[in-house]
């Protein structure tokens, strides 16, 4: 099968280019990602001679074409993925997001390729903290920041091509990932990184904001598992009932480290700050047979400080400049 994977040079897209070199030899894979920031070639060493890596924006019209017309399967992972930089600037995430998802869907009309979109639980908007309440894929979209909002409107194109031009594609909208490869810039590797320096944790507000955190593997199993056994033009959640508070994560990193729990600053809090995530999965877990492996959040920390420690050439480069960007808004 050859599967085209945007953004595979990503967090998300690279862990998965990995796992399905792994596990999946039939499959001919090729990467389409335009090496933002967020992209870099060393997230696929160690699977170079696998994979083929093609330098270019989902936007370009004719080489999304030519892509898509060689491929049997597209997943499409690309995307402008970060909160902070949309409030920042939205523009590249309406271009990448937006007008990147229309000229994949395009292109996927013309050639009649099966698609799988890869979206966030953020298009629910959020959750009151202290409540049962959790997303199911009957939930009103509501996102709150310019990088949501992009991603629900990518999903509204997705639902809207499939049910108007008969597009074979199906929805996966997932919870807060954690794991290797994950850019410095999200919460969890920034507080690693930074422990890893001597340097405190920075906790956004109060530190009560809930995430629904999940291993990066087990969101690409439920991926694969979406593309084999889903339902086209269905949407199925993805998340490992993984809710803690970011006051719970850093606590737990400064465990991990062995540093007192209270060596933390907290730091501006970001605008229109979404308060709790949390996913249903149960439709994944009923009707297509998925469970995560990661099950023991505390362990998948340790393992992932363990990465962190064994790849700073990999994250060593993007340090300064990031938290020079953070310093702009005392965060
Ligand atoms: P990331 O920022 O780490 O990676 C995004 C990748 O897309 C990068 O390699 C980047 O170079 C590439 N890219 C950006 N613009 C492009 C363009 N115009 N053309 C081609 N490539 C482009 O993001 P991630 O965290 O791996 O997220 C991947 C996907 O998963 C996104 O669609 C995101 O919305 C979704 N998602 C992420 C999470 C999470 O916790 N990180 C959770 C749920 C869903
Ligand atoms: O829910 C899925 C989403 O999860 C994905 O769609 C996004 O692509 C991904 O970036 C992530 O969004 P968040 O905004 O939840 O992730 P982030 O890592 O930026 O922040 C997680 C929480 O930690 C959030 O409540 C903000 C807080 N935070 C973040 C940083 C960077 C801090 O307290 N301190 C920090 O330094």
């Amino acid at each position: 099968m050859r599967v085209l994977v945007t953004g595979g040079a990503g967090f998300i897209g690279a862990n998965f280019v990995h796992q399905t070199v792994r596990d999946r030899p039939d499959a001919r894979v090729t990467v389409l990602d335009a090496l933002t920031y967020a992209g870099d070639r060393a997230s696929l060493d160690g699977v170079a001679d696998r994979v083929e890596l093609v330098e270019g924006s989902i936007t370009d019209g004719p080489l999304v074409d030519r892509l898509v017309g060689e491929s049997d399967l597209v997943v499409h992972f690309a995307a402008e993925s970060h909160n902070d930089n949309s409030l920042a600037d939205p523009t590249p995430f309406v271009q990448t997001n937006l007008v990147g998802t229309f000229t994949l869907l395009e292109a996927v009309r013309r050639h009649d390729v099966r698609f799988h979109h890869i979206s966030t639980d953020e298009v629910y908007g959020d959750l009151p903290l202290d409540s049962p309440e959790r997303f199911t894929p009957g939930t009103p979209y509501n996102p709150s920041s310019p990088y949501s909002a992009t991603k629900a409107g990518s999903d509204l194109l997705v639902r809207a091509w499939v049910r108007s031009f008969g597009v074979r594609a199906t929805l996966s909208n997932c919870s807060n990932n954690y794991g290797p490869y994950q850019h410095i810039e999200k919460f969890i590797p920034r507080q690693i990184t930074n422990l890893i320096d001597g340097v405190r944790p920075r906790l956004y507000g109060a530190g009560a904001n809930v995430r629904d955190w999940i291993h990066v593997e087990d969101h690409n199993t439920a991926v694969w598992h979406v593309v084999e056994k889903g339902q086209v033009g269905e949407t199925y959640l993805i998340g490992a009932d993984g809710e803690a508070s970011n006051l719970d994560v850093v606590r737990t990193l400064l465990e991990i480290f062995g540093r007192d729990p209270d060596d933390f600053d907290h730091v501006s809090d970001r605008p229109g700050h979404d308060l709790r995530y949390a996913i249903d999965a149960s439709r994944l877990r009923t009707e297509l047979g998925w469970a995560p492996r990661y099950t023991d959040f505390r362990e998948g920390l340790e393992a992932t400080v363990a990465w962190y420690r064994a790849h700073e050439p990999w994250w060593r480069p993007a340090k300064a400049a990031t938290e020079a960007r953070y310093a702009r808004t005392n965060q």
